[in-house]
């Protein structure tokens, strides 16, 4: 894989993976959505799904991906190392395959074959790109780049994609667009996550962008990870990377993009306006409703019950970025 090497020291041992029982987290304010509006139809499915993977595979369908190391991104910071790519893979956000962390098998019912993404709404060349055409319009970088989930924790991941304002380029907006919807896969008979069919739930997942900070330098889509294409937990064949914010804004398995004149509603969002900003920029002096931003958990570090804790960075670090889009 290009110039990322993973030393040894990385490679964790499996059962850091478990150690998420210690972290606040949305389940338990879902639940209470979700109980208060659906009673028990859903009970259960919530319930840790902790797994053992040992002996598994977790990046089952992956091939090998290059992308040209962009040397303004190979470097997140001398206090946080990349993070072992097995924990990576196995310890995941997708809602639509199940309410825990551990979902990589259950994402594996989704279809990527023949994958399609519809770039449509406020553009002068509205698009349908196959894989292939992504491939073969965009040059692919890879880029190191902190993650910090909104829950608190973090991790330092080596993305392979293309910078968002090479499609912007490609599908030339009108000057009326100034929003960017990005939508998830969704096809209930196979995302069959928590509450998945509740009317309370607003599905599909779907994420926005400024049209400003869609072309700022960092926002990035990757179809690869840690030098190969993205596992389908980490939401393949392409998903949104907006290392500044949190990781909920990064929407996975994108199969549409479409450019709007007003603010898209978005998933998180739309269940509760409070806890998840549109913006969702990280700002460790702007607490969650439920608990502080000031601190971040770096996940596989340290001991198995205790990751170690880092200060939040103002924009995750990427200051000198964005901060111009917020003065
Ligand atoms: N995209 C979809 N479609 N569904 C999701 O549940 N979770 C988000 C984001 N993108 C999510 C999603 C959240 S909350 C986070 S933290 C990241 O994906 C997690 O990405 P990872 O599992 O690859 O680390």
């Amino acid at each position: 894989m290009a110039l990322i090497r993973v030393p040894q020291s990385w490679q964790l041992p499996e059962r850091d993976v478990t150690s998420e029982a210690a972290f606040f987290n949305r389940r338990r304010f879902l639940k209470t959505l979700i109980g208060a509006g659906v009673g028990g139809s859903i009970a259960g499915l919530w319930g840790c799904q902790a797994q053992s993977v040992e002996g598994e595979e977790p990046l089952l369908g992956t091939s090998p991906l290059q992308g040209a190391p962009n040397p303004a991104f190979l470097d997140a910071g001398s206090d946080r190392p990349l993070t072992n790519e097995m924990l990576a893979a196995t310890y995941n956000n997708f809602y639509e395959y199940g309410g825990s962390k551990h979902i990589w098998q259950s994402a594996q019912a989704l279809p990527t074959e023949d994958w399609k993404v519809e770039v449509t709404g406020l553009v002068n060349n509205p698009r349908t790109f196959d894989l292939d055409d992504l491939q073969k319009t965009f040059p692919l970088e890879e880029r190191v780049y902190r993650f910090r989930c909104v829950e608190a924790w973090a991790m330092v991941v080596p993305w392979i994609g293309f910078p968002m304002n090479a499609l912007i380029a490609a599908v030339d907006p009108t000057p009326q667009a100034k929003f960017v919807r990005f939508t998830s896969f969704y096809d209930p008979q196979v995302t069959k996550g928590p509450g998945l069919h509740s009317r309370f739930l607003p599905w599909p997942y779907t994420e926005g962008l400024r049209i400003e900070e869609m072309a700022n330098e960092l926002a990035f889509f990757a179809v690869g990870i840690y030098g190969h294409t993205l596992p389908k937990q980490h939401g393949a064949p392409i998903r949104a990377v907006l290392p500044w914010k949190y990781g909920f804004k990064g929407a996975k398995s994108i199969v549409s993009i479409e450019f709007t004149d007003t603010q898209p509603a978005t998933y998180w969002n739309t269940i509760s306006s409070s806890e998840y900003k549109f913006d969702a920029n990280v700002e460790p002096q702007v607490p969650h409703p439920r608990w502080s931003q000031a601190k971040e958990r770096l996940i596989g570090s340290g001991s198995e019950f205790s990751w170690e804790e880092r200060s939040t960075l103002l924009y995750n670090g990427y200051e000198e970025y964005v901060a111009a889009l917020y003065a």
